[in-house]
């Protein structure tokens, strides 16, 4: 797999392993931990380094798991790369470093690697950014980065962020292409800041594209594996698909060595 240089000389692989709806949706539900920790387990056995997860997923029980599952692994700490995500209406100065420390606690870990605003806040985002610049400064978070912004206001956490943003992590896919249509791409390809697709699969939709099973069913992968294959393709572009079943898993992470043509990327390009 190719990684992402980063700006301390470290690198990110570009496909990490999504979290959603792993330890319950907004609420925690712990009637299947032990499947989400054999897959968190089974994608550190196989060479996933890079999470995603977010202080909401399962109310902090997504965290949690992540955690145990890391711990137990014994990989050393600076080997993974964590991102999590601070819930919008806790912007404040306090709540910001109230709930980062919440997140570093569940997740077992002294510092996150990268630390998002998950949503637009209603919250003066000047009082946020405060506290994520004290944050990277007492090295409890090595890079910032938000999720779900338009251009406007990635341009205002541009100006309040003493470092460089690392990403914008929006729905972005074959099948939803709203993130390039609204000029974010662009905006994050022409700043050298990375688009993270989330929601990558549609999987709804992957099923039913004689396209995309055509392409598939000539390299012999899946639809799943060439809609992660073209997004990161593209430059500036990394992925976060979530899976829990073992087959979906290696896949993915499959997916990130396989090179399109120019031909494929064309056909893919005139899905939307
Ligand atoms: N920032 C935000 O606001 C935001 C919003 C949504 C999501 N996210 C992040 O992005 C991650 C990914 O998005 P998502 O969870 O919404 O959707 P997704 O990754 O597009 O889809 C996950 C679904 O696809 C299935 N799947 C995984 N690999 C597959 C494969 N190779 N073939 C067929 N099906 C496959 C999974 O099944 P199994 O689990 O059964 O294997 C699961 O049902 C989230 O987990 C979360 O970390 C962020």
């Amino acid at each position: 797999m190719k990684t992402y240089p980063l700006p301390d000389g470290t690198s990110l692989p570009p496909l990490g392993l999504g979290t959603w709806r792993m330890g319950g949706g907004m609420n925690a539900d712990t009637s299947r931990d032990a499947e989400v920790l054999e897959a968190l387990r089974y994608a550190l056995q196989i060479g996933y380094r890079h999470f995603d997860t977010a202080e909401i997923y399962g109310n902090g029980h997504a965290e949690e798991l992540l955690g145990r599952a890391l711990r137990e692994s014994g990989i050393p700490r600076e080997e993974i790369f964590i991102t999590s995500k601070i819930w919008p209406n806790h912007l404040t100065y306090d709540g910001t470093r109230r709930a980062c420390e919440g997140s570093l606690r569940r997740l077992g870990t002294d510092y996150l690697d990268l630390y998002l605003i998950h949503w637009p806040p209603s919250l003066p985002l000047e009082d946020g950014f405060r506290a994520l610049n004290a944050l990277v400064r007492e090295e409890r978070v090595r890079y910032l980065g938000v999720s779900n912004f338009d251009v406007p206001l990635m341009r205002r956490a541009e100006a309040l962020s003493e470092t460089p943003l690392l990403t914008n992590q929006v729905p972005y896919s074959l099948f939803n292409r709203d993130y390039a249509r609204n000029g974010v791409l662009k905006h994050c390809q022409e700043h050298g800041i990375l688009l993270t697709a989330y929601t990558p699969l549609e999987k709804g939709r992957l099923a039913n594209s004689p396209v995309l099973a055509s392409i598939a069913a000539a390299r012999g992968a899946t639809p799943a594996q060439i809609a992660l294959a073209w997004l990161l393709a593209q430059p500036g572009v990394i992925t976060i698909p979530k899976a829990v079943q073992r087959r979906h898993l290696e896949e993915n992470l499959a997916a990130a060595d396989i090179q399109l043509t120019p031909e494929e990327m064309r056909a893919l390009d005139a899905l939307a």
